[in-house]
């Protein structure tokens, strides 16, 4: 679908003057924003949280207005600061110090932003992990992170091998259990007992704040190593793209789990002190609405799969709801279609605004920020204070409108520092002083970034990241698979689907029964998003003669595309 530009509304834009600001942009200016410009004292929960606590005009502001169909909660600045004060005092009675792994894996509440908070009070580093994980994918981050704490809920405790988890030393429980050892801590229990009041550690901008873990096309996921210099992307965007004003009441759809529930759902609008809307339980078209009605959501940031869901929904529900507290509307995580534009033109009389970055960049890179014209379709151009361009496999520049890797030229404040003990992994990354992302694109003549897809065999799944290689491996744990090959299959509402090819043991028969069974095994074993939702079986699968499964030609047979070189085909 080719579209005309949308050019921005007029009104009061933080990014106005965009050319002027990219051409003598110095990131210097940003930091001085920032409390420990003056008092070099450096903590990222310090300046979201307890430096508005301080101010005596936003200590009793709502930070946070928690909503779930069965629970709602308003925390002002003040009372996030306390509790997780009283959190952070837990954490040291415990033994936590300074670069030590706690990982919380537990559903949205007012209490995991608390302990989130805590975390980081004492200078350790927080791995969030989405609440739908299950014990593989579990066990997979707590060892390569060798955490030594868990917080989590006591229906979730089943999905953690404990014994299998040696560095594991103390799980806190949020929530009634029967546990009763020196290793179970129970949160509401020690936090009502610690002080309200503690001495923050004051860190160093490159130590590290968090551990993101994310899946690329071979081995284990990985984990993306972030540290507090990061916060000063968090803010910069906030203010240029999520265009933020004192008075915002921000609401950003994803889990904490996942990085822009993290640099966006906690970090941006936090350091800008809004009020930070978070929504617990299902999607529904009805619930996500009715948030916006509800709390008179101003700045909304989303996905392209839930956009596509609302919009399938029709026009009757949304006119249900009154949606006219918003102002400004951004994407991130897929391809935002340009039919999902125009549906947003139509029903919520706003531009969707899309941005793209990734969990290793730690924030957006390339945007479409309010002021700019959009062209639907394309992802905007970079942020002042960030090259892209589109290079070849020798880290050579592209001219305009030739496909290519899309890539960043190094040092931008969000950047990992590192993959989790894994430095060859890290430095793969980078190619002649560029960081090669692994999507393809390329750059019109007027600078805008246009997605083509993924160079590598990483599956986009409703704008969740799964590598096949985990897929895999799970499934042929499974009695009846010997070898299987997983790839992505274009979906119109998920952006991908997650297809699995499978060659069957001796003994075993295909029918729909062992292939429901099957299916089930990854879900309950792995994660939902990770299941796939096809399986077919066959007599062999592709391989390299190495041994390595040939996915790009599973796909070619699944899309009916041509199957191109084939040379390395093992006999
Ligand atoms: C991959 C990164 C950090 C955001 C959440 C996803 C894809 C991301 C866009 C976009 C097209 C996009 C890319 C990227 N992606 N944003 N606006 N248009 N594709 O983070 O899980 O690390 O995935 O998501 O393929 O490489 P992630």
């Amino acid at each position: 679908m080719d579209m005309q530009p949308i050019a921005a509304r007029p009104g009061n834009h933080n990014l106005a003057n965009y050319e002027e600001k990219r051409a003598s942009f110095d990131w210097e200016e940003v930091k001085k924003n920032f409390s420990w410009y003056e008092t070099g004292k450096v903590n990222v929960a310090y300046e979201t949280i307890d430096r508005h606590a301080e101010n005596p005009d936003k200590k009793n502001q709502p930070a946070l207005i928690y909503s779930a169909p069965d629970r709602e909660e308003v925390l002002t600045f003040d009372q996030l600061k306390k509790a997780s004060n009283q959190f952070a005092n837990v954490l040291k009675d415990h033994g936590i110090e300074k670069g030590d792994r706690v990982f919380l894996f537990m559903p949205r509440s007012p209490e995991f932003y608390a302990s989130f908070f805590g975390i980081l009070k004492v200078g350790a580093i927080a791995g969030p992990l989405f609440e739908a994980f299950m014990e593989q994918a579990v066990r997979d981050r707590l060892e390569d992170s060798e955490a030594t704490m868990l917080i989590t809920t006591p229906d979730l405790l089943y999905r953690v091998p404990e014994n299998e988890l040696p560095n594991l030393k103390k799980i806190v429980l949020v929530g009634d259990s029967e546990k009763i050892s020196e290793r179970y801590i129970n949160y509401y229990k020690e936090t009502e007992q610690a002080s309200e009041e503690f001495d923050i550690e004051w860190v160093d901008l490159e130590d590290g704040m968090l551990l993101h873990y994310t899946s690329g096309s071979t081995g284990k996921p990985k984990g993306v190593y972030h540290v507090h210099n990061a916060m000063i992307q968090h803010y910069a965007t906030g203010d240029w793209v999520i265009d933020l004003k004192e008075d915002d009441i921000y609401w950003c759809t994803a889990d904490p789990g996942w990085v822009t529930g993290t640099s966006y759902g906690i970090f941006a609008p936090w350091l800008h002190g809004v009020t930070n809307v978070i929504r617990g339980g299902r999607f529904t078209p009805e619930s996500w609405y009715g948030t916006i009605d509800k709390h008179n959501v101003t700045v909304w940031y989303s996905a392209p799969t839930a956009f596509r869901k609302l919009v399938s929904s029709g026009v009757d529900v949304i006119k249900q709801f009154d949606l006219s507290s918003l102002r400004h509307v951004m994407s991130v995580g897929e391809p935002l279609n340009p039919e999902v534009i125009t549906w947003g033109m139509k029903a919520l009389n706003l531009r969707i605004h899309d941005t793209w970055w990734m969990t290793e960049t730690g924030g957006m890179l390339i945007v479409n920020y309010p002021s700019m014209d959009i062209r639907p379709g394309s992802m905007g151009k970079p942020i002042p204070g960030v090259e892209a361009a589109i290079v070849d496999d020798q880290g050579n520049e592209l001219p305009p409108n030739q496909m290519g890797n899309l890539a960043i030229k190094q040092g931008w404040p969000s950047m990992m520092r590192a993959i989790w003990k894994n430095p060859g992994k890290y430095e793969s990354y980078f190619i002649n002083g560029w960081y090669v992302s692994g999507d393809s694109a390329y750059m019109d003549e007027d600078g805008y970034f246009w997605f083509q897809g993924r160079l590598d065999d990483v599956i986009n799944t409703s704008g969740e990241r799964v590598g096949p290689f985990e897929v895999e491996s799970k499934l042929i744990e499974h009695p009846a698979v010997a070898e299987a090959g997983v790839i992505g299959k274009p979906d119109p509402e998920r952006g991908e689907i997650i297809k699995a090819f499978i060659t069957l043991n001796d003994g075993y028969e295909a029918n729909d029964e062992l292939l429901e069974d099957i299916r089930v095994f990854v879900k309950t074993g792995l994660s939902a998003h990770a299941a796939p939702r096809e399986i077919e079986v066959k007599d062999t699968i592709p391989k390299t003669r190495s041994g390595k499964i040939m996915r790009r030609l599973l796909k070619s047979w699944e899309l009916g595309l041509p199957t191109g070189d084939t040379s390395t085909l093992e006999e």
